[in-house]
């Protein structure tokens, strides 16, 4: 089972959430009160960019629409993802995250 491991810069505490195979990271904040900020969740506010610190290939290559809006923040999209946007593969693995800070 996948694992997802969410860590924060602004808070010690660190979510991590053992996820259902695939499904969006979205939902697996939702469910599970991470420190992941969402406002518009349609890739057009850049509010939910995470970094990913590990385990990149957990996740689902982004679409046209997150990439623009990681262009427009100068983003790069193996480093940085929205969470409002990004699907985890099925599988087992680690994933890493964290939110980033939102004046950067
Ligand atoms: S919540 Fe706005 S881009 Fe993800």
């Amino acid at each position: 089972m996948p694992k997802v491991v969410i860590s924060s810069l602004e808070s010690p505490a660190i979510v991590t959430i053992d996820a259902a195979d695939g499904g969006q990271l979205v939902d697996l904040c939702d469910e599970n009160a991470t420190p992941v900020p969402f406002s518009c969740r349609s890739a057009s506010c850049g509010t939910c960019r995470v970094d990913v610190l590990e385990g990149m290939e957990q996740l689902m290559a982004p679409e046209d629409e997150e990439l623009d809006i990681l262009d427009v923040f100068g983003d790069d999209p193996k480093k940085r993802r929205l969470a409002c946007q990004a699907k985890m593969r099925p599988g087992l693995g680690l994933l890493r995250i964290r939110p980033v800070p939102v004046d950067v």
